[in-house]
């Protein structure tokens, strides 16, 4: 993992290149990151500080029906070029979705608008070149190395190798610290890139219970697979090659808590804490004797919530009430409590499903503990999951599933809280009695890296 230092201005550019920004390593990264790029064979060729040169060379998958290059494949190749020659500037620092990172250190780069003028039809290999006028140079560290979004526009030009013009680009670029585009505290703000990322991982889990073909769970995946969309089905496609585990530890998890509904007698109410996209009440209303469901998320999640099951057809009538809330900013037993329609006195469970490693320790001990208030019941529950901190802090020693932790981190995902011990960190949330079943017994399975994933049960 690259660290990015305070200024960056502390590393020299020799060392720079060497471990981050050169031409062999930019080309294998985007390879791996945008497929369409190693599929037309683009490469970078040159790196220089400020510069950037690209190849998109004229063969069989780059051109069109004339013999000369696509369009919009020039137009590609401006991003990536442009975006190169920005991102030497900032030395030091790993670009999300492209360098192996996570939020705190890296920078967030977004092409805002492009121009791109073709000017004569391609019918050679074709060269890319941006040069970051000089002049610019200090603005953009100055504005990036004090915390400031940087918007510039750099010009890219594209030649045959004799040098004949071929394209002129002008394309907008912003990037800023990735630690910004979260909502805090202070700045609450949701930005559409933070919106887009939420969606993206409640897509991804929605994508996994939809390609759910386990007979461990008995899912009807159409609704799933609504929820995932293209994106979920996608981003579930390219994790799942990473950490092929990650299937099963989907379907473990719903049967679990499947299970768990079944055998809390006259369940009447079901909280889902951070719901996302998870199509449960429309699964398993009719089966549990139709308890309330109440699905708590950001309002920008339930917004894009009610937009996917509006467009279910013939959905099955449940009982479901959105609770808007920000786990970080409020206290979810007093929202719960102050509901019309919420009881703490009726048997309820509580599922906390997929969220405990996006929150700090703290974040989670706040959430788990106004939990606790709302469960008066002695039949009530809480179910969570919780990985291990070897999974957090990279120590399991397992290939995938650091790869899978490093996907996760460009994905803007990461892992933050792991946990040894749920029972004794539950018990610190106010929970009497604390059921710890790691993935690898729960599957019966022999691999290790299941071992990891714990599914909890608590209760007051
Ligand atoms: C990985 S998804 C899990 C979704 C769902 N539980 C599932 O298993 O399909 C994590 C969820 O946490 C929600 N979330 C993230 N930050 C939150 C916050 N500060 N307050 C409330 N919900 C949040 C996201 O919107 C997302 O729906």
């Amino acid at each position: 993992m690259i660290v990015s230092r305070a200024n960056g201005q502390s590393i020299s550019w020799q060392e720079d290149y060497n471990d981050r920004i050169n031409p062999p390593l930019m080309t294998r990264l985007l390879h791996e990151a945008i497929p369409v790029l190693r599929t037309v064979d683009w490469r970078v060729v040159e790196i220089t500080e400020g510069g950037c040169v690209s190849e998109l060379p004229l063969c069989y998958a780059s051109t069109n029906q004339h013999g000369t290059h696509q369009a919009a494949l020039i137009s590609l190749s401006a991003d990536y070029t442009g975006g190169i020659a920005l991102a030497t500037l900032l030395r030091g620092v790993p670009f999300a979705g492209v360098h192996p990172c996570n939020d705190e250190a890296s920078a967030s780069l977004w092409l805002a608008a492009m121009d791109v003028r073709y000017r004569n039809p391609s019918t050679e290999h074709l060269f890319a070149r941006c040069h970051v006028p000089a002049d610019m140079f200090s603005m953009i560290r100055n504005r990036y190395f004090a915390g400031k979004r940087v918007l510039v526009t750099l010009p890219v030009t594209f030649t045959t190798p004799n040098n004949e013009i071929v394209a002129e680009a002008k394309m907008k670029y912003f990037v800023q610290p990735s630690v910004q585009l979260r909502p805090t505290k202070q700045n609450p703000a949701i930005t559409p890139i933070y919106k887009h990322k939420l969606k993206a991982s409640a897509r991804m889990i929605a994508g996994l219970r939809a390609s759910a073909s386990s007979n461990l769970v008995r899912l009807d995946n159409a609704h799933e697979r609504h929820a995932a969309g293209p994106h979920g089905e996608l981003l579930a496609r390219r994790l799942r090659g990473i950490l092929p585990q990650l299937q099963d530890v989907v379907v473990a998890r719903t049967r679990h808590i499947d299970d768990i509904l079944k055998n809390i007698p006259g369940l009447r109410q079901v909280v889902l804490l951070g719901v996302g996209l998870d199509m449960r009440p429309f699964r398993v209303s009719h089966e549990l004797n139709m308890p309330m469901f109440f699905e708590l998320d950001l309002p920008e999640m339930l917004e894009e919530r009610s937009r996917v099951i509006a467009l279910i057809r013939n959905r099955p009538v449940v009982r479901r009430r959105m609770v808007a809330t920000d786990f970080k900013r409020d206290h979810v037993g007093e929202l719960l409590l102050r509901h019309p329609d919420f009881d703490p006195r009726i048997p309820t469970a509580v599922i906390y499903e997929g969220c405990t490693m996006y929150f700090s320790e703290e974040e989670n001990l706040e959430v788990l503990e106004a939990i606790s208030h709302v469960l008066e019941h002695p039949d009530s529950r809480l179910w969570c999951d919780m990985v291990k901190r070897s999974v957090v802090n990279g120590t399991t020693n397992i290939e995938e599933i650091a790869k899978f932790i490093a996907g996760m981190d460009q994905l803007g995902e990461s892992f933050i809280f792991g946990c040894d011990s749920p029972a004794e960190f539950l018990a610190r949330c106010g929970y009497s009695t604390t059921r710890v079943t790691t993935a690898q017994d729960f599957l019966g399975s022999a691999d290790p890296s299941f071992s990891t994933y714990q599914l909890v049960v608590a209760k007051v």
